[in-house]
């Protein structure tokens, strides 16, 4: 057994000895002492926002003209913020913009960060309206042992596998914090305006922070909160402070958004509306998210055809596959859907819903071995990444420096 093996066998003992009265879910720890993961009912609850319902579903429809896409459908975006006035704005035909983010600890990114970024690109398109993108390279200097260069480095790196997603250059401006700040007073301005209204206090409370937390990390959440104001890029939005924003996240990242939110009316800013997704489980099974911190929880972007089939393979090593331990069990009692890793991650992306629903008949009733349904997954994510691949090893720097120059988008204020 490997020393990392070894590490999450230990993560996972000690949440079951814990004994998690209540899911972890904050911006550095997801944890769940069920193997089924987050509770994301009770989620919903604790943090106080609302379920994305039928209702919200059938409404972005009919505003966009679109069939949902399958996020929307199978529950991956399952809560939201005042998602139906963005709706209203946008049956007005009056503007609004998409703000996300990804804090480059990381060479490259893995599956689990596609899923906000795939479903942003999809509301692009669907609502036509312009997207910020930050790149938090100082939260990455300040929480991890990285230097800025490095850090700086990284978020060129990441920058590509976002655009390699298919973001349209007129609409969309990716930013490094390491770069932007620096050139921009408006934004520089909003983190100050934000600084000076939540205290020590708060913080503390919402983010967990203590005594021996380095002051970097206490101000943090003020640059986070910034690109949610229009007026943090008065080159797009013409110095209109009003632009009000949506932005889709996991729920992981909630508790910035929270404090946001508290601050915005206290600055004569709209409250930004958010969409918060599950996690993308690690292959370790659903108790944890899929993290670049834990490579060996990991499915990266740069994989190989081969790293991808061995990485799929080897769930079975861990308790959370659903089958059955050998093949006459699984005929016998057949597979758990709930709890099995490869049939999560087809979850999100199988696209074809009959194809979904006969895998999670047949390997419910053990006509389906565990090897048939990871061979189908293996062959999905090759396909997926492998094409992303293609798409990346085409950028140049010059397109990525494009995408990252503060300029004013195909939109008029
Ligand atoms: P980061 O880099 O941790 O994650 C980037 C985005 O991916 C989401 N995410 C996941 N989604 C599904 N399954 C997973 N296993 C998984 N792991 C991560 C995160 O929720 C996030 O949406 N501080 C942020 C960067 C940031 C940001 C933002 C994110 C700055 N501004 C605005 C969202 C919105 C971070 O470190 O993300």
């Amino acid at each position: 057994m490997t020393e990392a093996t070894n590490d999450i066998e230990k993560k996972v003992e000690n949440m079951t000895t814990k004994n998690l009265e209540e899911d972890v879910v904050n911006p550095w720890e997801v944890a769940s002492s069920s193997d089924k993961g987050v509770d994301y009912d009770k989620l919903i609850k604790r943090f106080g926002s609302s379920k994305v319902d039928e209702e919200l579903i059938k409404r972005i429809e009919t505003v966009t003209g679109k069939p949902a896409h399958h996020f929307l459908k199978r529950g991956v975006f399952f809560s939201q913020r005042d998602m139906h006035q963005i709706l209203n704005l946008a049956e007005q035909k009056k503007p609004f913009f998409l703000y996300t983010g990804r804090g480059p600890s990381s060479e490259a990114m893995h599956l689990g960060h596609l899923i906000p970024f795939i479903f942003t690109k999809w509301l692009q398109e669907a609502f036509d309206v312009p997207l910020v993108i930050q790149l938090t390279d100082d939260e990455k200097f300040l929480w991890k042992d990285l230097t800025l260069e490095e850090a700086s480095r990284l978020s060129f790196e990441n920058a590509k596998d976002i655009i390699a997603l298919g973001f349209d250059v007129e609409k969309t401006f990716i930013f490094s914090d390491l770069e932007y700040i620096a050139q921009s007073p408006a934004f520089y301005k909003n983190m100050l305006r934000t600084q000076k209204l939540v205290t020590y206090n708060q913080v503390k409370g919402i983010f967990g922070f203590d005594d021996s937390t380095c002051i970097g990390k206490i101000s943090f959440p003020s640059i986070q909160a910034a690109p949610s104001f229009s007026s943090s890029f008065p080159q797009i939005f013409n110095n209109k402070t009003n632009i009000p924003c949506l932005i889709p996240c996991a729920i992981d990242q909630d508790p910035y958004f929270r404090m946001t939110r508290d601050v915005a009316p206290r600055l004569g800013y709209i409250k930004p509306a958010l969409m918060h997704s599950t996690f993308f489980p690690a292959l370790q099974g659903a108790q944890t998210k899929m993290s670049a911190s834990d490579a060996n929880s990991s499915i990266f972007l740069t994989d190989t055809d081969k790293q991808i089939k061995t990485k799929v393979t080897t769930v079975n090593k861990y308790a959370f596959s659903g089958g059955g331990t050998t093949t006459e069990e699984h005929k016998e009692k057949g597979g758990n859907c709930d709890v099995d890793v490869s049939y999560q991650y087809l979850t999100f992306f199988l696209e074809d819903d009959n194809r979904l629903e006969e895998i999670r008949k047949t390997y419910t009733s053990g006509e389906l071995l565990t090897g048939y349904l990871k061979k189908e997954l293996i062959e999905i994510l090759q396909k997926i990444i492998g094409e992303h691949r293609q798409r990346r090893s085409q950028l140049t720097d010059d397109i990525v420096k494009q995408f990252m120059t503060p300029r004013k988008l195909k939109f008029d204020y």
